[in-house]
């Protein structure tokens, strides 16, 4: 047993102070004032909060794609020393693309082994795969509007197919930008992200939230970039979205300084929008961070994406130090929305009987941000050198401790490759 002794308890909507008893069986036993326990291991927390782990729900982990980048072990070394317990990873598109029950099973085995974080894997559609797909038991599928130059890509009528036969409450998430709309950009247009303008991504959600209501059929939408798709998924109850911190914390203002290193589908906006989205952010967001490792040669080359699942909590904690959220704010739409929006109810939430996915934080602490301290293989971060306030101090998994911080943003990976689990939805 473990007491976390004297914490601050953040739950999505409130904040008392309690001690936390963890479980031999890693649930949270009980919790409230002067909590004692016999045999137990006793974790000061006098100063800090506790918050529940944050669940990245867009990660792509490269692994077994292309491990030069990042794989299993780094990724989720990365979302630990970030305080994220549990990361959800997109299909690979490439060797071999994750459309094929073999290859998704070859993937669930690899993370089995290698992750030190609790993880979910999704299926790929494809052009042709919609039967394969809907009977493959996978979660989860993803649909990739837009040409990846790859299997992992869906023209509208495939789409349309993959809504109508994968189950109905199971979460189709979906990268919507239209290509037709890029191809004919791309005529006209060099800079990234006059190509792929908001129309781009409007149109495409359009589509496929007409698909979601026709079929009234579970979707999510991901990296969400303008205010205006967000009123529009507000209008159906089966559907979620996300938005990317790239997206809120950078905008085209930012391309000066991160040149190359700042492509990304969707792109930045500008800087009205970035505040729209701000102002967006309510009781059903989620927040994920579409972690896109390249390495820089790549970036060069105009590889689009950025690494995200290490710093989701602390950019999201300092924007609490800057009174833009709340901390009950940042558990909602970090952990609790994640949680149940892809129906992990044993997460998301500090409370009697869940996961103890646990991240004790010093809100006074200030630290800098650097590739280096937050772990992932590629190498970079486009937040290098940001100082930010809130500094990770301990990370429960499972009641293990995971990650223990030095308080200025470097520490120790403490959870081993295979520690994390696979989290198996409620349907
Ligand atoms: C992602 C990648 O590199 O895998 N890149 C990106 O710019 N977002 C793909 C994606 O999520 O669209
Ligand atoms: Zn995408
Ligand atoms: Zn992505
Ligand atoms: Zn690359």
């Amino acid at each position: 047993m473990i007491v976390i002794k004297g914490s601050r308890v953040v739950t999505h909507d409130s904040i008392i102070a309690a001690d936390i008893v963890i479980g031999d069986d890693g649930k949270i036993a009980t919790m409230g004032r002067g909590m004692r326990a016999a045999r137990s291991e006793r974790v000061e927390a006098e100063g800090l909060f506790a918050l529940p782990a944050a669940i990245d729900s867009h990660v792509h982990f490269r692994d077994p794609e292309d491990v030069s980048k990042e794989d299993f072990s780094t990724g989720s070394a990365s979302a630990l020393c970030g305080g994220v317990a549990a990361i959800m990873d997109m299909p690979n598109y490439r060797n071999p693309p994750t459309t094929t029950v073999s290859a998704y099973r070859q993937k669930l085995q690899i993370a089995s082994s290698k992750s030190r974080c609790d993880f979910l894997l999704r299926f790929g559609a494809s052009e042709h795969n919609q039967q394969e797909a809907a009977e493959s038991g996978a979660p989860q599928l993803k649909v990739f509007l837009t040409d990846t130059k790859s299997e992992l890509s869906c023209s509208k009528q495939a789409a349309i197919s993959h809504f109508r036969a994968f189950p109905r409450e199971k979460p189709v998430c979906v990268h919507a930008e239209e290509q037709s709309r890029i191809e004919e950009r791309q005529k006209h247009y060099r800079a990234h992200e006059k190509i792929r303008d908001k129309l781009v991504a409007r149109y495409a959600s359009e589509f496929v939230l007409e698909q979601a209501r026709k079929l009234n059929r579970r979707v999510h939408l991901c990296h969400l970039t303008t205010a205006l798709e967000i009123e529009m998924c507000r209008q159906l109850p089966n559907v979620t979205y996300e938005i990317n911190p790239a997206h809120l914390f950078l905008s085209i203002s930012d391309l000066k300084r991160l040149g190359f290193l700042g492509k990304v589908n969707p792109p930045l906006r500008d800087r009205r929008e970035q505040a729209l989205l701000w102002r967006c952010i309510g009781e059903d967001t989620i927040i994920a961070t579409d972690h896109a490792p390249h390495l820089i040669s790549h970036k060069l080359e105009g590889a689009p994406g950025f690494p995200g699942v290490g710093t989701m909590l602390p950019l999201m904690l300092n924007a609490v130090r800057q009174r833009r959220l709340t901390l009950e704010q940042v558990a909602r739409i970090c952990s609790y929305n994640p949680a149940r929006a892809f129906r992990i109810f044993s997460k998301g939430e500090i409370s009697a009987g869940a996961d103890a996915d646990i991240v004790l934080v010093d809100m006074k602490k200030r630290w800098k941000i650097t590739a280096e301290n937050r772990l992932s293989k590629c190498g970079w971060t486009p937040f290098e050198g940001w100082e930010v306030r809130g500094s990770i101090e301990k990370v429960f998994l499972r009641g293990t401790l995971a990650y223990e911080g030095d308080g200025k943003g470097g520490g120790e990976v403490l959870a081993k490759p295979g520690f994390g689990r696979e989290m198996k939805p409620r349907q």
